[in-house]
């Protein structure tokens, strides 16, 4: 089509020298919008076939209500045929009112004015004044259809106070557009030679590049797209975490499950059934499939963790209530990843129970766990935890407090306060708290402690081993070392994810030194 229109204009040039008016022009061609003649004229323009000089040109419009006017007649039109056609008898406003909706009331007003109607005042009726009429108003509307593409051409065909009638009635509207003269060129020629865009390995080969054209180059076009956009920060701050575990000689454990039994996720860490977190309120359970399969679970760990909450043994006098298996086997979203280090340290346990010799781990994890929170600038019902796991004999506190400060040294934040705390799996146990410098407050970053040994000996690991494990917030470390306010800024539908799009880097702030 716009090589045809380029064609159509350099043809019209050949023979008649230049083109006056580009609207015109389109006009004159089958189906041809002006939008794309002006593209063929500036393609042209770009090669130096044709020169152009832009001018403003006005135009006149039908508005859609004139539109309906010239298929059916004008409302005073519509009016009168429909008065004659009752005869004598005449029509009452109602019974026009009915018949012709909208038009009737200006229509029987203009009507009247034209005294193609009359009204008899006693009956109130009105009958035919005249034997027939011609609709002008509808002549001229297909005046301005026919020639309001230029408003000079209109003029000579409608005078001016009959538009300015057309318009004050709303029929009509004025618009303007770019029209173009054009006149050719240096390089005018009705043939179009196209330059080359490309020297391709054929043109070398036989040489024809020598007295091949090519386009030059257009220092101003805009380049290619990149796309841009970067990670989301959570992803950029879980690689960095990663790999500091990594270096620290952590291996990464199978996180890929986020529903789990509640044993694993609570029984085998010795968490009493009762205990507040495996309410509704902070859990999320699963209504389908509602319950694990009891199969997939060692028969005799199952039993001895069963025996561990109600009477205890090896020296704990255990929870000492009655341990619902039932209540054990209900799926939940996993409220933290330490249902994945439970199942490692079984892993472990029984590994040790096989060839009776154990073997230092040092396991981590990043990844989702979901809890039944009321959301606030600090608190979200999905987020990420790091979990970290060390399985070693002679373990203290003393080792968990150094692997922090060390974690915590290699990403930047270097504030950190320990706390007292409660698990039931864990004794004795220790919240963390990084300085959030925007909050201008302590913020809990993470919750951590030693492994009991009712969690560990069920597992069948050796009674010297101890376990330091800790489960830290994604999102919150990440908080204090970028300055965000809202972990709904962080993680979330609240996140603006066309800014992850279109930033061209992930301005992460406040990045202190870093090893
Ligand atoms: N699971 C605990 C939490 O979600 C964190 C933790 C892990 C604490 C391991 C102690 C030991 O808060």
């Amino acid at each position: 089509m716009d090589a045809d229109l380029r064609s159509v204009v350099l043809d019209h040039l050949e023979q008649r020298g230049s083109i006056d008016d580009s609207v015109q022009l389109a006009s004159e061609q089958q189906a041809c919008d002006h939008n794309k003649l002006v593209g063929a004229l500036k393609s042209l323009q770009a090669l130096e076939m044709v020169e152009t000089e832009a001018f403003e040109k006005k135009s006149w419009v039908l508005t859609e209500e004139a539109e309906s006017y010239v298929a059916k007649g004008t409302p005073e039109k519509q009016v009168f045929d429909h008065v004659k056609a009752a005869g004598d008898e005449g029509v009452t406003q109602a019974d026009l009112q009915a018949a012709l909706r909208d038009v009737a009331k200006v229509g029987f007003a203009k009507a009247m004015q034209n005294k193609w109607v009359v009204l008899n005042k006693e009956t109130k009726r009105a009958t035919a004044n005249v034997g027939d009429i011609e609709d002008e108003g509808k002549e001229q509307l297909q005046l301005v259809a026919r020639w309001g593409g230029n408003a000079a051409d209109l003029a000579a065909h409608l005078d001016d106070k009959k538009l300015q009638d057309l318009k004050k009635r709303k029929l009509v509207s004025q618009a303007s557009v770019t029209a173009y003269a054009v006149r050719k060129g240096p390089q005018f020629s009705t043939t179009i030679a196209k330059k080359e865009a490309d020297l391709t390995q054929e043109m070398i080969l036989k040489g024809t590049w020598n007295n091949t054209e090519f386009k030059e180059y257009n220092f101003f076009a805009a380049g290619k797209d990149l796309g841009g956009g970067h990670l989301h920060p959570l992803l950029k701050v879980r690689a960095e975490f990663r790999q500091i575990l990594l270096l620290m000689g952590f291996e990464e454990m199978p996180t890929n499950n986020w529903v789990e039994s509640s044993f694993w996720n609570f029984d085998a860490l010795f968490q009493p059934q009762q205990h507040p977190a495996r309410d509704a309120h902070d859990t999320f359970f699963l209504t389908h499939p509602q319950s694990a399969d009891r199969s997939k679970i060692d028969g005799s760990y199952f039993e001895s963790v069963k025996r561990m909450h109600e009477e205890g043994g090896e020296g704990s006098i255990g929870w000492r209530y009655e341990w619902s298996e039932e209540e054990s086997l209900k799926n939940v979203l996993r409220t933290h990843t330490t249902a994945v280090s439970s199942q490692m340290l079984y892993r472990l346990g029984q590994q040790y129970q096989k060839d009776r010799v154990f073997t230092p781990k040092k396991y981590f994890s990043i990844d989702r766990v979901f809890r039944n929170e009321t959301l606030d600038a600090t608190h979200l019902a999905e987020f990420h935890q790091v979990e970290g796991v060390v399985a070693d004999k002679n373990l203290n506190l003393g080792h968990l407090i150094g692997i922090f400060k060390e974690f915590f040294r290699r990403i930047g934040i270097t504030n950190l306060r320990f706390k007292p705390a409660y698990n039931p799996y864990t004794e004795p146990s220790m919240e963390i708290f990084g300085f959030h410098p925007l909050l201008n407050k302590w913020v809990e970053v993470g919750n951590s402690g030693i492994f009991r040994p009712e969690m560990l000996l069920p597992m069948g690991l050796p009674p010297d081993v101890q376990v330091i494990a800790w489960g830290l917030s994604l999102e919150r470390p990440t908080m204090i070392q970028y300055n965000v306010a809202n972990i709904r800024d962080l993680f979330g539908h609240k996140v603006d994810l066309a800014k992850l799009k279109t930033n061209p880097v992930c301005w992460l702030g406040n990045s202190q030194e870093q090893t």
